[in-house]
Formats: C-alpha cells, structure tokens, sequence
C-alpha cells in the first residue's frame, strides 16, 4: 500500500513536472581579489554561465585563496574537488617545462605581442601541454607585467644585490633574481603581505593590480617600473570533468567561459593603469621611472636566464614568441 502511495505521488509529480535534477555545481578557485582582472573575470564567466544554463548550472566562485592556494589547486583539482582555476602560468613548472617560456625576462616587448603569441598557432598549441596530466587548458588571461618593489629604490640592477625576493613557484624566475646576485624565495601568493610586512623578505615582483588590491604598495616604500616580465594566467580544469559534460553543456560553458575571458583581457589593461595611479596617489610608495640606459642594464643582467632554458623550453618555441614582437 506504502509503494503504491508513493508511485502515485511520483507519477503526480512528474506530470506536473516538478522533478528536477539538483544543478551541478562548479567550483571556482582562485588567489587573488575580486577587483582584478581575475576576479572580474571569474564573476563575468559565473554570470554568464547560470544565466544560460539555469536550474543546470551553479558556479561558485572561491577568490582570495579561500578554498585552495596555487601550490594545492592543480591537485585538488585532478582529485574533482575544484573544477576551474586560473594559475599564473609560473606555476604549472612541476606540469610542463614549455610554458616556463612566459617567464622569460624581457620577453615580449608589449601585452600586444603576448596576446599575438598567446592566441596563434603556437600558443593554442600550448593549451594542450598538461594533456598527459590530465589537465586541459581553456584559454589565457591577462593580468599584465611586473614591477619590482623593495624597501629601496631599485633603478640598476646592482641595487637587487644581495636583497630577498619573493617569487612564484619557477625555475625560470629562481634563476632571473640569482642573475642579479639577489636570494629568490619561493612562497605562495597569500603570505606576501605578511612576508613584507614582518620584513622576511626585502621585495616582490607583481603586476599593478596584485600590488594594489593585496595592498603590497602600503609595505614597500619602492616599486621600479621594471615592465621586466609577465604575470598572466591559463584557465584550467580537469579532462575527466571537461570530457565528461554533456556536450551540450560543455558548448555552452566554453562559449560563456571565452567571453569572460575576452572582456577580462579588454579590461587588464586600463585596470593595470588605475591601479597605478592609485598607488601613486596614495603616496605610501615611490614609483620608480627607468631611464632607457637602467633599463638596458636590467635586460642585460637578465639575458643570460634565456641560454640556461633554451633547452628545456626548446628553440622554435621562443624563435615564435620572438616572432610575435614583430
Ligand atoms: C596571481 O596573480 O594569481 C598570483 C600571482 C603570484 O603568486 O604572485
């Protein structure tokens, strides 16, 4: 009699249509704040995607290091307890030794060149490079080039000698400070402040708006527009659960997904700018101008960094990011 009830009330309910499946959730991970291009980006692709996808879908999005730092992200994520994140592509080191190639010093003249290399054939290429372990790339973000902060002005290179540098989890940015006689630190993004603030370290290096929105600039009295390298991001989930999507989903995920990304790199740019112009306003910290010969003599001290991973990152993957600045 019990079963009986019960099928009628389930017949009864699906003829008025009220059983749904409960919608999937995807978890967003990410270090930074929300006001950057990350940030806003993530929030963008949330946005997007419960709007076309509703009752389906339901993205969370984790910022500030709330639910998994870089150093944990790529594994939580193999393990389906994330589905995207966006790392800086300095800290797929331990996955691929091709996009060491982003960290280069003075590789690119300009963002205009990143984004030529970064959506040619070449770099579409290295979307797939963490294939094997299982992860996929969905596409790049820009956050912009660095800038070198200290608690003294740094305007030639000797200026670094000797000081301790934050740096992201790389090789490539290990071997760039101890180029300049300086102890490179590896540490995760979320202990930085404190590492200044406590003076463990004596500088970073970070775009405009980790400085700004993680308020590194109240900490260190100098920052050198060194434009020295870059500090942009892939987009990343795990083949098992990307593969895994119906396909009608996925199409319209990724679809969502592009154009958070393309109104995030629309945005970088001019971020990048008034962040700047904040710290600058905001009188805590000097920004520091190159002449153009300091600036030849950082890019000097730098060069040799290139020979030392030409191997690892391989010839033609530089000669065509090389290509790009043309
Ligand atoms: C980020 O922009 O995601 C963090 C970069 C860093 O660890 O310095």
């Amino acid at each position: 009699m019990k079963k009986l009830i019960t099928a009628v009330a389930l017949a009864a309910t699906l003829m008025c249509g009220t059983v749904q499946a409960a919608p999937m959730t995807i978890k967003f991970a990410h270090v930074v704040a929300e006001k950057t291009p990350k940030g806003r980006m993530a929030n963008k692709f949330k946005e997007l995607a419960e709007e076309r996808l509703p009752g389906k879908v339901v993205v969370e999005v984790y910022p500030n290091s709330q639910l998994f730092g870089d150093d944990k992200v790529l594994e939580a994520m193999l393990l389906g307890d994330v589905q995207l994140a966006a790392p800086s592509l300095s800290k797929f080191s331990r996955y691929t030794k091709q996009l060491d190639i982003f960290d280069l010093p003075f590789l690119f003249k300009d963002m205009a060149a990143v984004d030529r290399f970064q959506q040619g054939p070449a770099g579409q290429k290295l979307l797939n490079s963490l294939e094997k372990k299982g992860l996929l790339g969905l596409g790049y973000l820009h956050n912009g080039l660095k800038q070198m902060s200290a608690f003294k002005p740094l305007r030639v290179p000797a200026d670094a000698k000797g000081l301790k540098f934050r740096i992201q989890a790389s090789d490539v940015l290990a071997a760039q400070f101890e180029q300049l006689g300086a102890a490179p630190v590896k540490k995760p993004f979320s202990e930085v402040f404190t590492l200044l603030q406590t003076k463990a370290i004596d500088g970073t290096e970070n775009p405009w708006s980790n400085t700004y929105s993680k308020k590194f600039f109240e900490v260190q009295p100098y920052i050198t527009e060194t434009d020295h390298g870059l500090l942009d991001y892939m987009v990343v989930t795990s083949a098992e659960f990307w593969t895994g999507l119906p396909a009608d989903v996925r199409d319209v995920l990724k679809k969502s997904l592009d154009e958070a990304l393309a109104y995030g790199n629309q945005i970088a740019a001019e971020q990048a700018m008034s962040d700047r112009q904040k710290i600058i306003d905001s009188k805590r910290s000097e920004v520091i101008a190159l002449t153009e010969a300091e600036r030849a003599q950082w890019v000097e001290a730098m060069k040799p960094v290139w020979q030392k991973f030409e191997d690892r990152i391989g010839k033609d993957l530089i000669e065509a990011a090389l290509q790009a600045n043309q």
